[in-house]
């Protein structure tokens, strides 16, 4: 496998590389497939969850779960939930109804190798995978962790949450949105799932909620920018290394940081929020350094 992070440094690196190992093993886990007529929904559900992905969300949940010596296997099982939602919002967000996307993670996208019908339920049934990790003992022994984790990835996910802003990105086109707007366009759409992975290491941890508030700064920031980024390698980024068709989002009336403000000052702004990220981790010290290098590299990545 190529270096998950190029020029990332050994920390980040080695992070990535060992949470995408995880990642993998526990979708295959998960999902077995049966040998009747579901074979294909199983099949199609393991070709957009095994292998690809940065794994930044898992990452995030194991990275702040190992700030309060969570055990390693329930933070990966709890990664493993946000990033089943992830995944699901992409294949739908690929969609000829949505973004209408050909390749994602460098190969055709789940519609195009199965059908649309298919894609539509390996999203549904991913949608389901997540909350069943999460009600699992495994994940979390007690019932009350276990119930604040779905609740908080649930509202991550529906209306005040990602979909929320999929369908305010759907409706963009020639809307004229103005600043407040996009920020908040790109903190339901993108900023809600990230700030789940990060409450979920906190819950695992079980940080009481008055102790979370600088983890939910960093998650804002880094939210933010990691949204601006993406709209970055739409303009300027390299089809190869992302791994999916970019200079769509001008075309599609995409409103975004970049379309309002311009490239330079769109990567200004994602600079800064990532300085200001990182500042909210100031009690913590090198534990959290892997939050700080995760946070640089949601500006530098070029996938
Ligand atoms: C892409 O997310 C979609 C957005 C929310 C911008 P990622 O860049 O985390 O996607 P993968 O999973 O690593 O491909
Ligand atoms: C998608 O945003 C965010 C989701 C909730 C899936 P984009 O449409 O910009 O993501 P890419 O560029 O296709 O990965
Ligand atoms: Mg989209
Ligand atoms: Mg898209
Ligand atoms: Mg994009």
């Amino acid at each position: 496998m190529a270096d998950p992070a190029p020029g990332a440094g050994n920390l980040l690196g080695e992070a990535l590389a060992r949470i995408q190992q995880e990642v993998d093993v526990a979708f295959d886990g998960f999902l077995p497939v049966p040998e009747d007529a579901r074979k294909p929904l199983v099949e199609a559900m393991r070709y957009a969850t095994i292998g690809g992905g940065k794994r930044i969300r898992p990452l995030l949940t194991a990275a702040v779960a190992g700030l309060y010596a969570v055990q390693r296997d329930a933070a990966v099982r709890a990664g493993c939930a946000v990033e089943a939602i992830h995944v699901y919002s992409l294949i739908h967000d690929d969609l000829p109804c949505m973004d209408d996307d050909d390749t994602r993670h460098g190969k055709p996208t789940l519609h195009k190798v199965y059908d649309e019908a298919t894609a539509v339920l390996a999203g549904d049934s991913l949608h389901a995978l997540a909350f069943e990790i999460l009600s699992m003992p495994e994940t979390a022994g007690d019932p009350f962790v276990r119930a604040e984790l779905i609740a908080t990835l649930a509202a991550a996910s529906g209306w005040n949450g990602m979909a929320g802003g999929q369908m305010m990105d759907i409706v963009a086109d020639g809307q004229g949105y103005d600043l407040p707007t996009i920020t908040r366009l790109q903190q339901l759409k993108t900023g809600a799932l990230l700030g789940a992975a990060v409450e979920m290491g906190a819950i695992l941890g079980r940080v009481p909620d008055e102790g979370r508030t600088h983890l939910r700064n960093y998650a804002r920031d880094i939210g933010l920018a990691f949204q601006i980024a993406d709209d970055l390698l739409d303009v300027e980024g390299d089809e190869a290394a992302a791994g999916k068709a970019l200079r769509k989002d001008e075309g599609a009336g995409k409103a975004t940081f970049v379309s309002l403000m311009g490239v330079d000052a769109a990567r200004m702004q994602a600079r800064a929020l990532v300085d200001q990220a990182i500042g909210h981790l100031a009690a913590h010290g090198q534990e959290a350094d892997l939050l700080r290098a995760l946070a640089r590299y949601i500006v530098e990545r070029d996938r």
